[in-house]
């Protein structure tokens, strides 16, 4: 019985040298100490036990993440593609090569994308589109309103780039928006509903639902979850468009002297994205007013400075929080919603908890991270398919290997399907999930429970 009092006091001999006037080795005081450690050592436990559920349910959290952001890609690319279209610029070229030599139109009829022209066309040897590039001359047959094929070239350049970053700089944006929502969530637990709900309302159908019972009728204590969580709504339908003017702008600055004729090495194109990269990264974190950043922002009432990524993620002011909860939901998920004040209140104290971590020193390095996991995943398998396309002749030659801007471009934009492939093993959008520091920006937010 009284082992625990000789154990204690041997390791705590100096303290209790000290008490020990006080404290007489008494039966009372020998029981009493007793229960005191039982306590801790059941403390102890049930904090282990805590620890390991907490465990297992944060990485469990991480996981939700990933399979959230699949569901979502399609919603986030569709716009993308729209407004970058790659496929038609090179249809349009086509269509002028034709127009120009109409006993030219045995070959690659069937081809509609610039990256498989420049396959069937090495084949046969009959490098026409590529070859184009040299003539600069307009073509008199086409009518003026027609874009002369030096302006297609040229947009089709900005635009392949174009396409190619944005989708890597808005997944990135979407993968660290998901991972703050999902963990704030996560943390007030109610997670799987509050999914559930919040895409269904959006219409998105998430691929990794388990069969829990229909939950018909909202639960109370999810409405502020679910509203938190459309807020993906901004980003997915406003913040890509802010991307996409930054990102047309840098690669319109470097890429503006770079001649699609010019041979350039792997390194010199990597270079260039790199020098881009450098540029919208430097835009997408410096701070300025509110309304440089956003539409419809007045500039004679606000004064407020915000980064480009928050401006990308998040609404300019709360008075339109109400007006994308209208967008994003049903009336009858307003009306609970509004029944109570709490649940615009708990909506508001989670987004200013976003947008602080949005703010904080850890969320570039993190950008940065994603970003350069995703650029250099499709230029290393560019490369790998640049090397691939040599002829004999240049496997031989001892010459560092260069391909034409026009060449690489075309070989790029099949490349970067790889970002659009809904895949759970895709290795791009994998490495760009598991890039250091996002798990612990997640578990930061994850062990942020004085909120
Ligand atoms: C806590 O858990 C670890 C393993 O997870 C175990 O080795 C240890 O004995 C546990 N401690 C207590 C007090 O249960
Ligand atoms: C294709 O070229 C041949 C001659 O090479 C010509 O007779 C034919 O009319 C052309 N067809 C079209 C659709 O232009
Ligand atoms: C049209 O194509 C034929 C063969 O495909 C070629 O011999 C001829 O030079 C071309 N004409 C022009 C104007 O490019
Ligand atoms: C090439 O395809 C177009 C439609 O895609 C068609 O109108 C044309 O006749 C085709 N030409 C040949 C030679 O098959
Ligand atoms: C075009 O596609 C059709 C079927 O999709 C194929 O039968 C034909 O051989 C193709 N033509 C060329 C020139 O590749
Ligand atoms: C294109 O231009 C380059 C020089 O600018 C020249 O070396 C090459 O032969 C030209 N190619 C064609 C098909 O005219
Ligand atoms: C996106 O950028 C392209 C140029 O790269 C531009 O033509 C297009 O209008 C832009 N779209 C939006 C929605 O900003
Ligand atoms: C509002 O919601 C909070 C938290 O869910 C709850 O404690 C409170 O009783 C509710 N108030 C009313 C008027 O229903
Ligand atoms: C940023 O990330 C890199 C790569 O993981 C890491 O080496 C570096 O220490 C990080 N820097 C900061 C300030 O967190």
């Amino acid at each position: 019985m009284f082992k625990y009092v000789r154990d204690i006091y041997t390791r705590h001999k100096k303290k209790f040298l000290i008490t020990s006037g006080v404290a007489v080795v008494s039966y009372l005081i020998g029981i009493y100490i007793k229960n005191k450690i039982k306590d801790f050592q059941d403390q102890l436990k049930e904090e282990n036990a805590t620890r390991e559920l907490i465990k297992k349910r944060f990485s469990q959290t991480q996981k939700d993440c990933y399979m959230t952001f699949l569901s979502f890609l399609p919603v986030l690319i569709d716009p993308i593609y729209k407004e970058l279209n790659v496929e038609d610029i090179t249809k349009e070229l086509k269509l002028i090569r034709n127009k120009r030599n109409l006993s030219d139109n045995r070959s690659d009829n069937n081809s509609t994308d610039l990256g498989s022209a420049v396959t069937t066309s090495e084949t046969s040897n009959d490098f026409h589109l590529i070859n184009d590039v040299n003539s600069s001359s307009t073509d008199t047959n086409t009518k003026s309103n027609i874009k002369s094929k030096v302006e297609l070239w040229k947009e089709l350049k900005t635009k392949s780039l174009t396409r190619f970053l944005t989708l890597v700089y808005s997944e990135t944006l979407l993968i660290l928006l998901l991972h703050l929502q999902l963990n704030i969530i996560s943390r007030k637990s109610y997670l799987k509903t509050a999914i559930k709900l919040a895409s269904r309302n959006q219409g998105i159908q998430l691929i990794d639902l388990d069969e829990e019972k229909e939950n018909d009728g909202n639960n109370e204590k999810d409405l502020p979850e679910q509203a938190f969580l459309s807020f993906t709504w901004w980003l997915l339908n406003k913040g890509w468009a802010n991307l996409n003017k930054t990102i047309t702008e840098s690669v319109e600055v470097v890429f503006n002297e770079v001649n699609l004729r010019e041979e350039l090495t792997m390194e010199k194109f990597s270079n260039l994205i790199v020098e881009v990269q450098k540029s919208i990264d430097i835009k997408l974190f410096q701070t300025k007013y509110e309304y440089e950043l956003y539409e419809n922002v007045n500039e004679k009432e606000n004064e407020n400075k915000q980064t480009l990524l928050i401006t990308s993620l998040l609404l300019p002011s709360s008075n339109d929080e109400f007006e994308l909860l209208k967008r994003t939901n049903t009336v009858e998920f307003l009306a609970s919603f509004n029944s109570n004040i709490t649940n615009m209140e708990t909506l508001q104290r989670m987004n200013s908890e976003l947008k602080g971590y949005l703010d904080s020193e850890m969320i570039s390095n993190v950008t940065r991270n994603i970003v350069s996991s995703g650029i250099s995943s499709i230029l290393d398998s560019l490369y790998h398919s640049l090397m691939n396309k040599r002829s004999l002749k240049e496997q031989d030659s001892n010459e560092p290997n260069s391909w034409k801007l026009a060449f690489i471009l075309a070989v790029l934009t099949p490349q970067t399907q790889e970002l659009i492939n809904r895949r759970i093993d895709n290795p791009v959008l994998q490495a760009m999930n598991n890039v250091p520091g996002l798990d612990e920006l997640s578990a930061s937010v994850y062990s942020n429970f004085e909120l």
